[in-house]
């Protein structure tokens, strides 16, 4: 299992996630609140800006349009980082 770097933009936290462990969970152990509620993809609460960096989604239907997706949005509740990410509120 791989670990990555999380880094928040905006607030100069960082958070140590594996390959295995949801970007809001990784963010929920280091203390970190974050907007949520459905923590499966579906409602859009968790939605943040990915500015640097790729995560992954174990479900087929992130609740993301592709074009969301390109723009860098991401779902943290779900996202799963592949890579050292930066992260910020949408
Ligand atoms: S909390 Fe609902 S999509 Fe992330």
């Amino acid at each position: 299992m791989k670990t990555f770097r999380i880094q928040i933009d905006g607030q100069g936290v960082d958070v140590v996630a594996d390959s295995e462990t949801s970007v809001f969970t990784a963010m929920t152990r280091a203390g970190i609140a974050w907007p949520v509620s459905c923590r499966n993809g579906t409602c859009r609460t968790c939605i943040a800006r990915l500015l640097q960096g790729q995560v992954r989604y174990e479900i087929p239907w992130p609740g993301l349009s592709s074009d969301e997706k390109e723009e860098g949005y991401c779902l943290p509740c779900v996202a799963r980082p592949m890579t050292d990410i930066v992260i910020a509120q949408a």
